[in-house]
């Protein structure tokens, strides 16, 4: 396990979620008007993977369930492909939320029924690292302790079960951006959904030295009528981080969350530049990674080439942003 963090955590690279379940993958190829079938699942995470130099930037992948499964044209397994290129396999073994019982608007993530056989098998599959996705609710009255609870206990569970399997689970407690809640409420549920978190990794004797966190950026909601600037978001995100997150904790990674890619790569560029921080930080995005890509590719084989150079581009930005060389410039020049 401290070998694939220490290569996850390589500088200037990223890890690119690829992991959406069946319906989210379903969602996104709706909008391009692409039927989702096993078989285009296939061809768009070979799309994804076999991006020529990709390994520049991205030290990591997750897969969904499906996808670890499936292979190459040429026979080659994904995860074998994603090895062969030096980017490490990883899975997401969440099995998805459900409304929390008795609390209205609230989440809980489903899963850790047969998690143990269940990682053995990833493990064999090839994945190195694993993934769990809580989700937590901005808005009236909530969220509530009971849910902030719920969420890091089966967090912490799954987290143990992971290095308990010899893989490094990336924790992932994800504060939605929906809502009109201000940047300051967005800081405040953070530092309280992250507080849970720690509190319950470690009472399940959980290793902070083999996580990485995965969380979002401290952010005013989608709707509320003052957006912080990036600067302030860069403040906001790290002194919340520095408040609740041990220093034992290797990495710290962030999502996208919604935001546009360019935001994203703005932001991030933001956050990395500050120095003297006692984890590494870098991306994990999902949206703002193949959003590009997904919108050239429409499904039809002749775009596939311009559709990696689109996932590259991306790719390159976030790796200059974790570097602190981001610019605007960079998007026009498209290097
Ligand atoms: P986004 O970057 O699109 O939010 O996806 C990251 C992710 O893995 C969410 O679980």
């Amino acid at each position: 396990m401290e070998s694939t963090v220490k290569a996850l955590l390589t500088a200037g690279k990223g890890i690119l979620a690829a992991d959406e379940s069946s319906p989210t993958i379903a969602k996104r190829f709706t909008d391009i008007d692409l039927a989702s079938t096993e078989e285009s699942r296939r061809a768009y995470r070979e799309l994804l993977f076999t991006t020529r130099e990709l390994n520049e930037f991205i030290s990591g992948t997750i897969l969904f369930d499906e996808t670890i499964r499936q292979s190459l044209r040429d026979g080659v397994s994904m995860p074998e492909a994603l090895a062969k290129q030096g980017i490490i396999p990883g899975i997401k073994v969440d099995k998805g939320t459900v409304a929390l019982v008795n609390f209205a608007g609230e989440k809980v993530t489903q899963g850790l029924d047969g998690l143990r056989e269940r990682l053995a098998e990833y493990r064999e599959l090839g994945a190195r690292f694993t993934k769990w996705r809580a989700v937590i609710t901005i808005g009236e009255h909530i969220p509530t302790r009971t849910c902030l609870e719920a969420n890091a206990g089966s967090l912490a569970m799954f987290a143990a079960l992971s290095q308990e399997a010899g893989l490094v689970p990336m924790v992932e407690p994800e504060v939605l951006m929906d809502g009109n809640h201000t940047i300051a409420q967005c800081e405040e549920v953070t530092a309280a959904t992250l507080e849970a978190v720690f509190s319950a990794l470690l009472e399940h004797r959980v290793l902070f030295e083999q996580i990485l966190l995965k969380t979002g950026m401290v952010l005013s909601g989608k709707e509320c009528s003052e957006q912080a600037e990036v600067a302030e978001v860069a403040r906001a995100t790290i002194r919340c981080l520095r408040r609740v997150v041990p220093a034992a904790v290797p990495g710290i990674v962030f999502l996208s969350g919604g935001q546009s890619d360019e935001e994203a790569s703005q932001r991030l560029n933001a956050i990395c530049s500050v120095s003297d921080l006692p984890w590494m930080l870098s991306f994990s995005f999902g949206r703002a990674l193949q959003a590009p890509a997904l919108k050239v590719w429409k499904g039809a084989p002749d775009n596939v080439a311009a559709a990696q150079r689109a996932l590259h581009h991306r790719a390159k930005c976030n790796s200059f942003a974790v570097q602190g060389k981001y610019s605007s410039q960079m998007e026009t020049a498209g290097t």
